[in-house]
């Protein structure tokens, strides 16, 4: 049996039904968020046009990719296999992104101003597809920190706003896992230890963008610890949710432990944050994994 967390203690439920609409509980919003807890809006739902439905389809996606993504700000579009769908999916796209600024503008106005380098992504496989076919070290349905693999980000915070698009009622089902302060303290003392030399080549060879820090190494090396650890995966502690369509939810995926267990169809938008732009920048895995380590990690 694994180790249960209370729903209070992992998420907040929030009444927007508008994304341009403010509640009463929005002073502790960005609180809970910075906690590590999933922000989650029951009734905030992204309706999609007739020519947007038929959008929902597998077969749209480039086979040598998980999903389509897309760079709101150069309206750049990735992984869309066909051609003629591009307009209408860099639409549909450009659209979420807008409604996601709305929704931080409403719900997290202190964000609003440094929120930066937006990307977001349609996701149309069913979640068994990818468990089933791809490495361990892929496999997003087991418990695990986002951190990017060639693109290091230095200790910024990775924001995410997903909506449930699915259209017969499917829910989108996680695992959330444990405060990242806890999770950093059970992972540290096994993770490998950071080489600058290392770091350099990788980034002369192509294989980063920009050099990996040592915050980036051990984000890595956490997430790959996290999904190759099947003790922690089966009995670590956690707690199911289910998202179904038509509601939408947030959370800072770079802290909060999570795994998408099953569902299909899903619109994310992420935004990258300053860790001095929070409202208490201890909470950051930056900061949290520098007072463990006792030094500086970028
Ligand atoms: C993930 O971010 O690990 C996957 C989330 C999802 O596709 O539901
Ligand atoms: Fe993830």
């Amino acid at each position: 049996m694994p180790t249960s967390i209370a729903f209070e203690q992992a998420v907040m439920t929030l009444s927007p039904r508008q994304w341009n609409e403010s509640g009463h509980d929005m002073a502790r919003a960005v609180d809970a968020l910075e906690q590590g807890k999933v922000l989650f809006f029951p009734h905030l739902s992204f309706p999609l046009t007739l020519e947007e439905v038929a959008l929902l389809d597998p077969q749209l996606v480039d086979v040598k990719r998980k999903n389509i993504s897309f760079q709101p700000l150069t309206h750049h579009l990735k992984g869309v296999a066909s051609a003629a769908k591009s307009p209408a999916i860099r639409q549909l796209l450009t659209r979420y992104y807008q409604q996601s600024c709305q929704l931080v503008a409403a719900v997290l106005p202190d964000y609003q101003q440094v929120l930066h380098s937006p990307t977001n992504t349609l996701r149309l496989h069913p979640i068994t597809a990818w468990r089933d076919t791809t490495s361990w070290r892929k496999d997003d349905s087991r418990l695990h920190v986002d951190a990017f693999p060639s693109r290091p980000t230095r200790g910024e915070r990775i924001m995410r706003i997903f909506t449930n698009i699915n259209p017969s009622g499917q829910n989108r089902v996680w695992r959330v896992g444990e405060p990242f302060p806890a999770l950093a303290q059970r992972f540290l003392p096994r993770l490998k230890r950071y080489s600058p030399l290392v770091s350099w080549v990788q980034h002369r060879l192509g294989i980063t963008k920009t050099r990996r820090s040592h915050y980036d190494h051990l984000m890595l090396q956490l997430h790959d610890s996290m999904k190759a650890d099947q003790e922690y995966q089966q009995h670590g502690p956690q707690l199911a949710l289910e998202f179904p369509p038509g509601s939408s939810w947030i959370c800072f995926s770079d802290q909060t432990p999570h795994a998408a267990m099953s569902g299909q169809f899903m619109l994310e938008q992420t935004f990258l944050l300053s860790p001095a732009s929070m409202q208490d920048q201890g909470r950051s895995p930056l900061r949290v994994l520098e007072s463990l380590a006792h030094q500086p990690l970028v």
